[in-house]
């Protein structure tokens, strides 16, 4: 059309300018709001990032208490929402259950669009999404809901709701606390991801913030992006119970006419080790050392890093563990079940998904998205009556 750039999966074009966050793909280097990875994972807690990615400062004392009373007035969720969960058919993936529990929650909470009432719905989705997680493990299991707790932090309460029961009473362990907040540190934002693209878009239309992050929930899902989680410890468990060869599956991931990939490999910007996969890989031997426990999976990941690492086409693809080749062996040690692993990753990118959202109302250059195409059909045609067709 002599002006539209062919660009399949948008690789070579920003579609917005963004402050929140900064990645440089061929260091491994990722910052939010300026502040490393590094130092966010050794130092902060989830809710500081959140803050952080959302307001654009580290929440002063008050600031942050006043979050953490917020986020815990917010955490139930309106009875009548169990009715929802309550139908959807045995078996439903919970990524499909939480967004459209994410949809119907803008029907049980409105908003009216002043600015503050758009900081409590930001506060809503996070601490209302993490209730709605663990309600729907619960429900899936055929368990009593257990309701969020005051007295507990924002990563200690999920994992209270998703485990108690009154004949075994959950017990705070904070080492899994800390690796929780690390995992989803990790996650909080990663710029123009596919799944924020989306939140991106949909809020482009000026559809509700709810749309629009459940619409981030919905593209997160797939195995190439948010589902790889999933999908790695799928690929270690095989490789475990069938005794697949690490050889025979590095080939079958080299083979072009093979529809298989090595799940937690390779990633669109980064053509380095992914920094988030360093830290987490670290936490892996650090928790499972801590928890006395031994993971064979774990084992089965570091051969096949080992071998691919070394392989030729995988370093002449430039392909390196990505954050969800190790963060499957964290959620295991957590015991959070294979299924609910996606739903993990979109509980920590909501801030980033929320933050996104928020930079693209503020931001007066930002229109519709509405990309173009290369027209390949046919030319201009007549209609035929239907007695005429062929
Ligand atoms: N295993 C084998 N070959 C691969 C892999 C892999 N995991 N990833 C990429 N390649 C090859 C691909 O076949 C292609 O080869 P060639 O140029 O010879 O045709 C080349 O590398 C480039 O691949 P691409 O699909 O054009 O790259 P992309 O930037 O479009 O896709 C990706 C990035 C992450 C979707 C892809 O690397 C992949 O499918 N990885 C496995 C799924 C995964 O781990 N996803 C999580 C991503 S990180 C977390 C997140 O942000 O969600």
């Amino acid at each position: 059309t002599g002006y539209t750039t062919y660009d399949p999966g948008f690789g070579n074009t920003a579609s917005c300018a963004s402050a929140i966050t900064f990645m440089d793909g061929e260091k491994g280097i990722l910052r939010y709001r300026g502040i490393p990875i590094e130092d966010l994972a050794e130092n902060a807690t989830f809710i500081e990032t959140a803050y952080l990615l959302i307001n654009g400062h580290l929440p002063s004392p008050e600031e942050l208490n006043r979050t953490r009373v917020l986020l815990n007035d917010f955490s139930m969720v309106h009875e009548s929402m169990q009715i929802f969960f309550q139908n959807f058919p045995q078996g439903s993936h919970p990524m499909g259950i939480l967004s459209g529990m994410i949809m119907a929650l803008r029907s049980f909470y409105p908003d009216m669009g002043t600015e503050e009432d758009m900081n409590t719905h930001f506060l809503y989705l996070l601490s209302k999404v993490r209730t709605m997680a663990a309600m729907s493990y619960r429900l899936s299991r055929g368990e009593k809901v257990v309701y969020p707790r005051h007295d507990l932090s924002y990563c200690a309460n999920f994992l209270n709701m998703m485990f108690d029961s009154p004949v075994h009473p959950y017990i705070v362990e904070e080492d899994l606390v800390r690796a929780l907040n690390v995992f989803l540190i990790l996650h909080a934002d990663h710029e123009q991801n596919c799944s924020t693209s989306a939140v991106r878009v949909v809020g482009s239309s000026k559809a509700p913030l709810y749309a629009s992050i459940a619409a981030g929930v919905s593209a997160l899902w797939g195995p190439l992006h948010g589902g790889a989680n999933q999908a790695v410890i799928e690929m270690l468990e095989k490789i475990h119970k069938e005794g697949a060869t690490i050889d025979e599956v590095i080939r079958r991931a080299k083979d072009r006419k093979d529809p298989f990939r090595l799940m937690g490999f390779g990633h669109r910007v980064y053509k380095t080790y992914d920094p988030r996969a360093k830290i987490i890989k670290k936490m892996c031997d650090r928790i499972l050392g801590k928890l006395k426990k031994e993971d064979p999976l774990l084992d089965i990941a570091k051969k096949l890093e080992e071998v691919a690492l070394t392989d030729p086409y995988f370093v002449d693809h430039n392909l390196y563990p990505n954050v969800d080749f190790y963060s499957g062996i964290v959620l295991r040690a957590m015991r959070i079940p294979t299924n609910m692993f996606p739903v993990m990753f979109a509980i920590g990118r909501l801030p980033g998904w929320i933050a996104q959202w928020k930079e693209s109302m503020e931001d007066p250059s930002q229109r519709i998205s509405r990309p173009r195409q290369i027209y390949t059909g046919l030319p201009e045609t007549r209609y035929h009556d239907i007695m005429d067709r062929k």
